[in-house]
């Protein structure tokens, strides 16, 4: 008889791809170990504090002994205040049953993908991509469908060539709305158009809130359709550590995906609750004072970048992120993003981290402080010009050879 494989991995593990801005970020983390400093802008995670009430709120939620399960779609009073935040911010009434709090927005897009996708079935994916989704995808046995987005016309998505990429095994159509990792913002026809097929629409608004120069967004939560709709407090309200998001789901949806969540995550932590009722409560000021301050420094970060010499062909509408073609640097986007780290210390995203639309470029996050954007621009001047040097050398000598 064979002997039976003690470490066997399941096949699903291998479609897993590392997240390349998680990846820099820990290589970032062993050389800060190692005494070296480094500006971080390859993680979009908000340098800002998370409103003070919600910090709080958890304070005071544990010295009350909030420390048990909670129901497992989450305490019945955020939901109400979930429901209430949509009310105020798009004028939808939508029912406290139908939302979901999960421990951040990644576990609801886990849960979601898993109740949609059988083996072989195909997800549309607008790209350049927030790399997780298609990662979901292939590990829950799906296939993530592409269609590309391009700068020049701002990312938006063409309804045409999502009706080239709908099939019979088409599943569910994804929307990301600003988008992560392009900043651009969908219109309300759009997602009207994404909705005429009559699919289930997944929209992930993290992002939303998080809009300049009077730009507004539009919510999939607003449309007549099957729309799931995720979105949290880590962008919008600072709140990264605290891990906590929600999905609003068709009624049909509701009853699987509460099994699901009580069978492999329990609840969200309870206390952590009590600090997200807070932030939706009082933490609009805090939020209007981060968007403010993140416009900012986005124009200083595009500014600064196209000084260097970089492609910014537009100037990214919402989430906090700079999509910078770094071509005259060097193809590789995972080469010069580990240049840039290792010579100027500068932590950015590898564009292919987005997929193969985003080769060439490299992704800046702008939620830092000013100064941070300031000290990364100065170190990268001296390193970009010597990798100018070096490329157009070498095309020089392709030319001659
Ligand atoms: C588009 C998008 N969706 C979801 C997430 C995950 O957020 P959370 O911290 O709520 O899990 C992120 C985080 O970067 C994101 O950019």
């Amino acid at each position: 008889m064979a002997t039976p494989s003690r470490r066997h991995l399941a096949d699903r593990t291998s479609e897993l791809r590392p997240f390349l801005a998680m990846e820099v970020m820990e290589r970032a983390f062993r050389m800060e170990d190692a005494g070296i400093d480094v500006v971080h802008l390859e993680i979009g995670e908000p340098a800002e504090s998370p409103p003070r009430a919600a910090s709080d709120a958890v304070a005071r939620a544990l010295a009350e002994g909030e420390t048990a399960y909670s129901d497992s779609r989450g305490l019945r009073s955020l939901r109400e205040a979930i429901a209430a935040d949509y009310d105020g911010r798009f004028g939808v009434r939508v029912d406290p049953e139908r939302i979901i709090v999960t421990s951040g927005t990644s576990p609801a897009l886990l849960l979601a993908f898993s109740l949609l996708i059988d083996p072989g079935d195909e997800v549309v994916v607008p790209a350049p991509v927030y790399p997780c989704y298609p990662n979901f995808i292939r590990f829950c046995g799906g296939v993530p469908v592409f269609v590309p987005t391009e700068a020049e016309n701002g990312f938006a998505i063409d309804l045409d060539r999502i009706a080239e990429a709908v099939s019979p095994r088409t599943r569910a159509i994804l929307v990301n709305s600003p988008c992560n990792p392009t900043g651009a913002i969908q219109t309300r026809a759009t997602l009207e158009g994404l909705a005429h097929w009559g699919l289930p629409i997944l929209s992930d608004e993290i992002y939303d809130g998080l809009t300049y120069d009077d730009r507004k967004v539009a919510s999939a939560s607003e449309l007549e359709a099957d729309t799931f709709v995720f979105d949290g407090f880590s962008k919008r309200y600072a709140m990264t550590g605290f891990r906590l998001g929600w999905a609003v789901v068709p009624d049909w949806a509701t009853r699987p995906l509460q099994t699901m969540q009580q069978n492999f995550f329990i609840s969200a932590n309870r206390f952590v609750q009590h600090a997200g009722i807070a932030a939706l409560k009082e933490g609009g000021p805090d939020v209007e004072r981060m968007r403010l301050g993140y416009q900012r420094k986005r124009d200083l970060l595009v500014g600064g970048l196209r000084r260097l010499g970089f492609g910014v062909p537009r100037v990214p509408d919402g989430a906090f992120y700079v999509l910078a073609d770094a071509r005259s640097f060097g193809a590789d986007s995972r080469d010069l993003a580990e240049v840039l780290l290792e010579r100027a210390r500068v932590g950015t995203t590898p564009g292919i981290d987005f997929g193969p639309e985003a080769e060439g470029m490299l992704r800046f996050c702008y939620a830092v402080e000013e100064e941070a954007i300031e000290e990364a621009l100065s170190r990268l001047e001296p390193v970009l010009n010597e990798l100018r040097a070096d490329t157009q050398r070498k095309s020089e000598r392709e030319e001659e050879g």
